[in-house]
């Protein structure tokens, strides 16, 4: 396809998160369907290895150092995006952090971390891309990360989910604001996707148990999630605003969660993905 003729041809797109996974994933998709790419990422090693590798491939994308929970860095991504790329057509709040443990035990500092990140993190990119997108007035489109968790709970992930859930409120809002500015917002609910965030809590016999919950009989793919993505930023969905999109195989439909507890056993803090005992896991609030 001539690059001119490209559905995103011309456009200017940011993705956070693109170090790894879903964000690499979009990142690359958007990249093929013609969009030039902002790549930030706490990681910006990984960033910029996203970055190099859609280049070779004949894309055009950039990879920026940014932590969404730092005002300043945020500002300062933002401002050299503008200043380098003249505009900003599509925003993918795609950044994310988990950890998971039973609500008895579940650290105050996890909880805020969640939320720090996933909520407040995601509010500060989006607000900023809308008001670059506004003041610009060529409209736009935002597409935030959610999660399949935002509407179906997930034992042991009290925090991710309620902060996802948040998530699916604010895209709502921006949709019922944003769009007298032609911006639309909408959200993709990935369920359980194969990446960095997932690969320890596939471990075992909970990797076999996971795709035997999915009525189509595997896990998500991180391009399974992009592609959404790339839809919700095209013309395509010219008249999408406000949807959370779920990609999740129809796991939601049926699957009744990751983790069980045999609610028998009286105080039990046994919760287990088929045999495998489960306690919590904190790997550190970074
Ligand atoms: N993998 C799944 O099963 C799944 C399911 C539902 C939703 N999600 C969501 O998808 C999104 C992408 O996650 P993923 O699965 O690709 O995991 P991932 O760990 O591969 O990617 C997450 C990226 O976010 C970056 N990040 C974390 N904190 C950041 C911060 N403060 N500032 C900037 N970047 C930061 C990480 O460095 C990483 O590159 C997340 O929002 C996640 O919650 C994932």
């Amino acid at each position: 396809m001539d690059s001119s003729t490209k559905p995103l041809a011309d456009r200017v797109a940011l993705v956070t998160g693109g170090a790894s996974g879903i964000g690499a994933a979009a990142a690359r998709r958007l990249a093929t369907d013609g969009a030039h790419v902002v790549i930030a990422d706490l990681d910006g090693a990984g960033a910029l290895t996203t970055a190099k590798e859609i280049a070779e491939a004949g894309g055009a994308a950039w990879g920026f150092e940014c932590d969404q929970t730092k005002p300043d860095q945020v500002d300062a991504l933002f401002d050299r995006l503008v200043e380098e790329h003249g505009r900003l057509d599509i925003c993918v709040a795609n950044a994310g952090w988990g950890r998971f443990g039973t609500f008895l035990e579940m650290p105050r500092r996890v909880w805020e971390r969640t939320f720090e990140v996933n909520v407040t993190g995601t509010f500060a990119v989006c607000q900023e891309a809308a008001r670059r997108m506004a003041t610009a007035g060529n409209g736009g489109s935002i597409v935030v990360t959610s999660s399949s968790g935002a509407i179906e709970p997930v034992a042991l992930f009290s925090a991710y989910c309620s902060a996802k859930a948040a998530l699916n409120m604010m895209v709502k809002i921006m949709a019922y604001e944003l769009g007298q500015y032609d911006i639309r917002a909408n959200a993709v609910m990935p369920g359980v996707t194969e990446t960095s965030m997932t690969n320890s809590l596939l471990d075992g016999d909970s990797r076999g148990y996971n795709e035997a919950e999915s009525p189509l009989g595997r896990l998500g793919r991180p391009e399974d999630v992009a592609d959404a993505i790339a839809y919700l930023a095209s013309a395509d969905s010219a008249y999408v605003n406000g949807a959370a999109l779920l990609v999740d195989g129809g796991g939601s439909a049926y699957s009744p969660g990751w983790f069980g507890t045999d609610f028998r056993v009286r105080n039990s803090s046994g919760w287990t993905p088929r045999h495998q005992q489960f306690r919590f896991q904190d790997n550190g609030a970074r």
